[in-house]
């Protein structure tokens, strides 16, 4: 695969002092704090996003992705591992994005076993990215207010990784060109979109020919109507197939438990995961 590079040296310099992958994302509508938006989100739809409540959702996100030590272990550990199986060696440059990435767990560890990838989480509430980006490119260290869910106030340190960029877009409307990705990963994603099969043909866009998506949803959909299209999962791959898709694993159900408090109550969420490529 070709690398390109930008550097600030005029062309007769010889050496190039430190060079940087150039990002795919093009200039943004806007940036708040560091988060280049690729969707013009209106006052309506901030006020309407579930997601962008800080003292729920994103606390919520963070306890459950950030703050391994309340829990002995990352309770989505088997999630990770579903999708760790999928990468190639550590300096094989790849161009990766998390959508729907909430506070970027998924999209780090990517970031930090893959030095020579740039990885992009991608998500549509700006609270949650802050809260990512702080936490995994500032090196901030984090102190959410977990008390009401009995696990206190954890001290959360920060990493502060060069190739993972946060960014506010629609999965439905990528800010990427065409064929520029290597591999996408959605989990817990598809079930809160309006269409839930309706972002795959976006995704077919900028996936590079042989390029992978990583989808692993609970399939706990909002809609009757979602239910209708998409259940059971025999219609999902049934629609993916026959828009070119390779279907190249399926694992059902992959059970994961989140958290709920510190006396140990529990969600359990039975996944479908499943890896498809295009041809
Ligand atoms: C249930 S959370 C899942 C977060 C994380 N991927 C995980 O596995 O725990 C859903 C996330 O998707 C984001 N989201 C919802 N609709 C979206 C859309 N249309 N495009 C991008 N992100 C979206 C939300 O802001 C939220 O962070």
């Amino acid at each position: 695969m070709r690398q390109h590079y930008i550097t600030t040296k005029p062309h007769y310099y010889t050496t190039i002092i430190e060079a940087t992958p150039v990002s795919l994302l093009p200039t943004p509508i806007s940036v708040r704090r560091d988060i280049p938006f690729y969707h013009a989100k209106s006052e309506a739809e901030f006020k309407d996003d579930v997601y962008e409540r800080y003292d729920e959702l994103v606390t919520r996100q963070t306890g459950l992705h950030l703050a391994d030590e309340l829990h002995g272990g990352y309770p989505f550990q088997d999630l990770l591992d579903y999708i760790l199986r999928w990468l190639p060696a550590a300096d094989t440059p790849l161009a990766v994005a998390d959508l729907g990435c909430s506070v970027g767990r998924l999209a780090a560890e990517i970031a930090i076993r893959q030095p020579a990838s740039t990885v992009y989480g991608l998500d549509l509430s700006y609270q949650m990215l802050r809260q990512g980006h702080d936490f995994w490119v500032k090196g901030a260290t984090l102190q959410p207010n977990l008390l009401r869910y009995g696990f206190g106030n954890p001290q959360l340190k920060g990493h502060q990784l060069t190739n993972l960029h946060f960014a506010l877009a629609k999965a439905e409307e990528l800010p990427f060109p065409d064929a520029s990705l290597d591999l996408i990963l959605n989990t817990f994603l598809i079930d809160r979109l309006p269409q839930p099969l309706g972002a795959f043909a976006e995704w077919a866009r900028v996936l590079k020919p042989g390029g992978r998506l990583i989808t692993v949803s609970p399939l706990n959909f909002l809609k009757t109507q979602s239910w209708r299209e998409a259940h059971p999962p025999a219609k999902i791959f049934a629609q993916l197939m026959g828009a070119g898709w390779q279907l190249e694993d399926l694992m059902d159900p992959l059970l994961l438990d989140e958290p709920m408090d510190a006396r140990g109550n529990a969600v359990r969420w039975k996944t479908l995961a499943f890896v498809a490529s295009r041809g």
